[in-house]
């Protein structure tokens, strides 16, 4: 079966994306937010330049602001970024992405603050143990997203971007096809703004539901990561193309489970911009 049948061409969503409705959220780029980026790894120094690129001014975590491999990053990423440590990046910022790994997480996010009101993006793989039978462990309950919400109740902690890698990061045509970005939230500005980014780096957003949903998230990571553990030579990438099928079959639901429980967002539910445009017309 050839897949890419089904991929809208880049160039085309990145088309639809701009001219979507709900994409007139995008603010000017002389408001565009400080972002900080903490950890100047693979993830960091990718989501870096692009984003500079897109308008916002960046500033750095590191354990080494002032290392070679920093300076090198800062001439990369450009429009005015500087690098500094963790702590004072966050602070400066009003978006953090936190593009670390799992193990110094509690230390690095304890030394913070209270991050009140901030946008706090983890795209952090909590899992590095193994099964038995030689694949990673699915520890996703609770997810380490809503662990990190736990140590910063004040923030708005949002889970997105871990269900791809730094080459779609920097370049989403390498993918050959849409790239979709799940995004999981309790907080719907915080999941706008992220559904935002993802939109203007090029990627799909998707509503992914509350925070808790992190858990699914983390698990598609797992998912993500298993052609590599086979030692196969190609991977994949998550392409979720929408569907009219309820809207065509009067099968819309109301925010609520079967079980008539309102969802936690019922009537404030995130914008997300359409990447993909409008749906195909139902059949006659
Ligand atoms: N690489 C990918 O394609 C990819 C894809 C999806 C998700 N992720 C996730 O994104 C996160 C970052 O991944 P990455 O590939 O960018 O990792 P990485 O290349 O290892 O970089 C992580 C950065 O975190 C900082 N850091 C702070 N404390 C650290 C410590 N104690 N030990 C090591 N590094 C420390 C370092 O920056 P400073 O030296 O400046 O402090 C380091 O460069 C991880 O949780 C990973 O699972 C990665």
């Amino acid at each position: 079966m050839n897949r890419n049948r089904n991929f809208l061409p880049i160039s085309l969503v990145a088309l639809l994306c701009f001219s979507a409705p709900g994409f007139s959220q995008e603010p000017p780029e002389s408001q565009k937010e400080v972002i900080a980026i903490l950890g100047t790894g693979d993830m960091g120094d990718s989501f870096g330049p692009r984003l500079a690129d897109l308008g916002y001014k960046i500033v750095y975590g590191s354990r080494n602001p002032e290392s070679d491999k920093v300076v090198a990053l800062l001439e990369k990423t450009g429009n005015g970024a500087s690098a500094t440590t963790n702590d004072l990046a966050a602070r400066k910022a009003e978006i953090v992405f936190l593009a670390l790994p799992w193990g110094p997480m509690e230390q690095i996010i304890k030394s913070l603050g209270d991050m009140e009101g901030k946008t706090i993006i983890d795209l952090s793989w909590p899992e590095n143990e193994f099964g038995e039978d030689g694949y990673f462990q699915i520890t996703a309950d609770p997810s380490g997203a809503e662990i990190i919400q736990s140590w910063i109740p004040k923030a708005l902690v949002v889970k997105a971007f871990g269900t791809t890698g730094t080459n779609v990061i920097d370049d989403p045509n390498d993918a050959g096809g849409p790239v979709t970005i799940p995004i999981a939230s309790d907080h719907r500005h915080a999941k706008e703004v992220t559904a935002r980014i993802a939109a203007e780096l090029g990627l799909d957003p998707v509503d992914a539901g509350p925070l808790r949903m992190a858990r699914n998230i983390e698990a598609m990571m797992a998912l993500y990561m298993i052609p590599h553990t086979q030692g196969r030579d190609t991977g994949w990438e998550f392409y979720f193309r929408r569907t009219n099928y309820w809207m065509c079959n009067d099968y819309v639901g109301g925010e609520e489970t079967d079980a008539g429980i309102p969802v936690s967002d019922a009537g404030n539910l995130a914008e997300i911009p359409q990447t993909q445009g409008t749906p195909k017309p139902c059949p006659q």
